[in-house]
């Protein structure tokens, strides 16, 4: 078990992981870990780098000569693939359309598990994502699991992408919320679950500091 304070963070697509993760993590002085940003820098490389997406092996091979580092930036976490950075690069609807499929794929999984472990080995970190309880860190600290219904999700995401000045329809954000809810839950290789362990969080009627709150006392609390 690592010796450092480790804080799981699971839940379905715009449940609120890591905006509360990220005011978890300054309040309490703790590394914020964003999973699905390495899951989507890997998408974003295969994008780039022309392979066929279906082809888990290519897909894979990528990963030899890929690195993905998180850094503390000026503007909040930075994201790097191979030296450049794509912390806005990774958030593309294409990205976002691909990722749950080259999530699915078990060799690209247990290389980014790998170094998601070597992460809270080093530090007290809080770390959001769909398997981060049940496989990642099966002995973390403590879990929580974030949920919201599919609607209210959908809303939040769309406000998002507004405020960020980029177009998107209520319908068809939450069309592709309900997909990928049904693609990461239904997945061979660590589907989205909710660990037995973990405090559920239902953040439908919540607002971001509520969650924050809630979260900080439970932690306290342990
Ligand atoms: O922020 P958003 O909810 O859109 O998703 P994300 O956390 O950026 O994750 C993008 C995708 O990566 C998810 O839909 C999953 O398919 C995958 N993912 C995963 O499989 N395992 C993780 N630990 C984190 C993300
Ligand atoms: O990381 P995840 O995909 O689970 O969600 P997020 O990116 O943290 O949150 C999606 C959007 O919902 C963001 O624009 C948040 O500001 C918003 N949000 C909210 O309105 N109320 C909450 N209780 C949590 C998040």
């Amino acid at each position: 078990m690592s010796k450092h304070l480790t804080i799981a963070v699971d839940g379905p697509a715009s449940s609120g992981k890591s905006t509360v993760a990220k005011a978890v993590a300054n309040r309490l002085g703790l590394t914020y870990i964003d999973t699905g940003a390495m899951y989507r820098s890997v998408t974003l490389y295969a994008l780039q780098s022309d392979v066929d997406l279906d082809d888990e092996v290519a897909v894979a091979r990528l990963l030899d000569n890929t690195t993905i580092t998180l850094e503390d930036g000026k503007m909040g976490q930075e994201v790097w693939l191979n030296n450049t950075e794509v912390t806005e690069a990774i958030r593309q609807e294409d990205v976002t359309r691909h990722v749950s499929l080259i999530s699915s794929y078990r060799t690209v999984r247990e290389k980014l598990v790998e170094q998601q472990r070597q992460m809270a080995e080093a530090k007290d970190v809080i770390m959001d994502g769909r398997d981060i309880g049940t496989v990642v860190l099966p002995n973390a600290t403590q879990k929580f699991f974030l949920k919201a219904s599919a609607e209210e999700r959908a809303r939040r995401r769309t406000d998002e992408y507004k405020q960020k000045g980029i177009q998107a329809e209520y319908e068809q954000v939450l069309a592709d919320i309900q997909a990928r809810d049904q693609y990461d839950s239904n997945r061979a290789i660590s589907p989205l679950k909710k660990p037995h362990d973990a405090i559920v969080i239902d953040t439908t009627t919540m607002t971001i500091d509520e969650v924050v709150e809630a979260i900080i006392q439970n932690i306290q609390k342990n």
